[in-house]
């Protein structure tokens, strides 16, 4: 990478992780977030490529507030398709490598085994259907190097996550209902991280899964996150029916989405670490940074 690389949204919580890796192993980048770069403003996305001309852009960049997303489809849409389709024209344009996150979202949930890159996505909510927009426009718009992460579940530091919603609500004495028939993969952002460098370094194209590996549900994550951390709860396992119905406003989710990742193991000869094993290093870095 002899240009500069650029991060959008380097503030979110996956950003601040790929920041780090890039730090760690002496790779140049520029961080640009709301409010001085809206990627929604194509004038903002313009300048950056006429100043900086990148060699790679990593978009992390999203409006990841899933349930909101039913409320603001236009804003999600816009910010999780468009600009992402002007994102990729831009690359074609300067002939820069792109390096886009999605979500296991994009699928329907409906299935019992481990979703393929290649099976067909069928969202089920604004915020997937937003994503899988973005991921066509940029297949689209057609930019020399393209890449796909299509990842889960994410939790690390710096941002509002499941684990550390658990820890918080426990620690206020409160009980938790928590759905145990939605089955997906938990992601430690700094996994993740390493992840999105190693395959942007092998200059791999196309379509990727990257979760930690082994499936598990909402509850029994919950329970594994209040175990580490040490928090005595109240934890209750309930449907994805009965959820609903104490918070009819929810989005609603994939029952399973867990990602087959062999396109990384081919990639790589190396899939991610089993998801067990990321709480105790995600604890250890709370207590090192003095809070979530
Ligand atoms: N979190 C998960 O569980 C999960 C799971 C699967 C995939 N993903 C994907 O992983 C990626 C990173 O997720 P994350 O959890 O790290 O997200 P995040 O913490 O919400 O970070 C996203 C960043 O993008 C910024 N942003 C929003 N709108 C923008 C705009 N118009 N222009 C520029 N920046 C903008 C946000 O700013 P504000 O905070 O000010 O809005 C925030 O700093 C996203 O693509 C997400 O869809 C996440």
């Amino acid at each position: 990478m002899h240009r500069q690389a650029v991060i959008f949204g380097s503030k979110g919580m996956l950003a601040r992780a790929l920041a780090a890796e890039l730090v760690s192993r002496g790779i140049d980048f520029v961080g640009l977030d709301l409010p001085e770069c809206d990627l929604t403003r194509q004038t903002d996305v313009a300048s950056v490529f006429g100043r900086i001309r990148p060699s790679v852009v990593f978009n992390c960049a999203a409006f990841t507030k899933v349930d909101a997303c039913e409320q603001q489809v236009e804003l999600a849409n816009s910010v999780n398709g468009y600009a992402v389709g002007t994102l990729a024209t831009m690359c074609r344009e300067f002939d820069t490598a792109l390096v886009h996150i999605s979500t296991d979202f994009v699928f329907s949930g409906n299935g019992q085994h481990p979703y393929q890159p290649t099976d067909t996505p069928a969202p089920v909510s604004a915020y997937g259907r937003s994503k899988l927009l973005g991921e066509q426009l940029l297949r689209e718009a057609n930019p020399q190097r393209w890449l796909i992460i299509r990842t889960a579940w994410l939790y690390g530091i710096g941002g509002p996550n499941f684990p550390r919603t658990m820890v918080e609500v426990a620690r206020q004495g409160k009980p938790l209902c928590v759905v145990n028939d939605q089955i997906g993969c938990p992601t430690y952002t700094e996994d993740l991280a390493q992840v999105m460098v190693d395959l942007t370094l092998a200059r791999a194209r196309g379509i990727f899964h990257c979760t930690n590996s082994g499936p598990t549900s909402w509850y029994d994550f919950a329970k594994a996150a209040l175990e580490t951390f040490d928090i005595p709860a109240d934890l209750q396992p309930v449907s994805t029916e009965q959820y609903l119905a104490m918070r009819p406003n929810q989005a609603r989710r994939p029952a399973y989405s867990v990602l087959d990742c062999t396109s990384l193991h081919t990639a790589l000869g190396r899939t991610m670490r089993p998801w067990q094993q990321t709480l105790a290093d995600y604890h250890r870095k709370v207590q090192d940074n003095g809070g979530f």
